[in-house]
Formats: C-alpha cells, structure tokens, sequence
C-alpha cells in the first residue's frame, strides 16, 4: 500500500481525465473505499452508496447520458455564461444546445473503472430546505466521501476527477443502474493510472479565500 506525506496528497490531488491501459485492482479499489468510508455525513447517518461500473457497456451509456448536460455547458460557455449556473437564467435556445457536438473521448470510457456515488436523501439532514436558495447542505453528507475517494487514490497513485454532467440525466441514471427511488446521484468518479500526474494545481491562495471575523474582514493572512 503506498503511503505519501498527507500535506502532499492534499495539495496534489487534482483532476485526472486521461488514464493509462493499467488496471484498477478491485484490492486496490477496495481499499480506497476503505479509507474513504471515514468521510463525515450529516448525523453520522452514512447514507452513501458507490456503484463500481466496470462494464465497458454500461460505461458508455453512462458516457452517453452525459451528453445533454455538457450540451448546455460547452453551449453557455461560448455565450460567455456561467454554465448550469442556478442564478443565472440559460440564454442560449434550445436549438443551438442541441447542436452542439460534444467530443466522443469521455474519461467514463476510457478509465478502467467508474464509480457512481449515490445518497440516501432519506437519511439526510438538509438544514437549509426551507430558504429561498439552493440546497447545498443535503450535498455535504456525500461529498466528503467523494473527495475522500479521490485523496485515497492519490495515496495509491491513481486518479480522478468528479464529474456531475450526467445527473442532468439522473432518471435514466437511475433506471440504468436500479438506483432506488429516495437516492440522489451525487456524482460519478472515472478512476486509473493518470497519464501524467501534475504536481502544481491553480487555487487562489489562502489571503483569497479568508477573511477575519466578518465576510468582509481583512484577509486572512499571517
Ligand atoms: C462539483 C464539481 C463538478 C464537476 N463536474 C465535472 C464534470 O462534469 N466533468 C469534468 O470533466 N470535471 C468536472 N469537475 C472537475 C473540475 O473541473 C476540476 O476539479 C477543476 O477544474 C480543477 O481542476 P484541476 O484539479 O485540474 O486544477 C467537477 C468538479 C466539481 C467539484
């Protein structure tokens, strides 16, 4: 089992789309969910559920059911917008999404293996229902995990990358993989050896993303 410095994995872990022919040994693979499982959620209730696909069949339907989603998004992103963004309105018509051709290389395909991680919505603590915005906290009792996931392939010296264009499309995800009625699909991981590994991400520094004591407090920086 490879074992790198923490500070490294975390800084290093970053979206994997293009995979080598190597496998992702099911031993392997199990062991990640093992140190993925460790991953918070709302009320301890543990309410996640991965599918590991490794049907090349099934995974180019998944590729396929992704289709729609990133339609709309390479099409908003031409027209300059912030792409499935759910405070801005889509302005690009119908018509013009449909024609957008959108690459047949996915890395569901061409990874060895696809994870599709699930929620339980009926376990989920979601303190932020009844507000007049998004739900985001629902999501917080899954995404830990998915993260996680993607950290412990790292450790293994595989990768990843969260992908969500296909839940544009959850019911036929749903029928597709016999997910029960109360499951959300929260998002789909094409894991492998990454072709290259990059060692320096682009994030905004710390002074960014922190402020002290109030939103608009001065930057957080020592
Ligand atoms: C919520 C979320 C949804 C994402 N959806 C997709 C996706 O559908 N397809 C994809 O290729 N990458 C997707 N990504 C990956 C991001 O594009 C990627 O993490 C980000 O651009 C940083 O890339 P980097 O690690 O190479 O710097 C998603 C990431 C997050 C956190």
């Amino acid at each position: 089992m490879a074992v790198m410095d923490f500070s490294d994995v975390i800084r290093t872990t970053g979206a994997t789309r293009q995979f080598t022919d190597d496998p992702l040994p099911d031993e392997v693979l199990e062991r990640i969910l093992d140190n993925a499982r460790f991953s918070p959620s709302g009320g301890n209730r543990q309410g996640t559920h991965a599918i590991v696909v490794r049907d090349p069949q099934t995974r180019d339907q998944l590729a396929e059911l992704a289709v729609p989603g990133a339609r709309r998004y390479i099409a908003q992103l031409r027209n300059g917008e912030g792409p499935w963004n759910p405070l801005q309105p889509c302005l690009v018509d119908a018509e013009t999404i449909a024609a957008v051709e959108v690459p047949t290389g996915s890395p569901l395909r061409e990874a060895p293996v696809v994870l599709v991680v699930c929620v339980d919505l009926a376990v989920v603590a979601a303190f932020d229902q009844h507000l007049d915005r998004i739900g985001v906290i629902a999501g917080a009792s899954v995404y830990p995990f998915v993260w996680s996931i993607l950290l412990a392939a790292r450790n293994e010296g595989y990768g990843g990358v969260l992908t969500t264009a296909v839940v544009a499309e959850e019911p036929r995800v749903k029928e597709l993989l016999g997910i029960p009625q109360d499951y959300a699909v929260a998002a789909l991981l094409p894991l492998g050896k990454p072709v290259r590994q990059l060692t320096k991400l682009t994030r905004k520094p710390v002074a960014e993303i922190a402020t002290r004591e109030r939103f608009d407090g001065e930057p957080f920086s020592t």
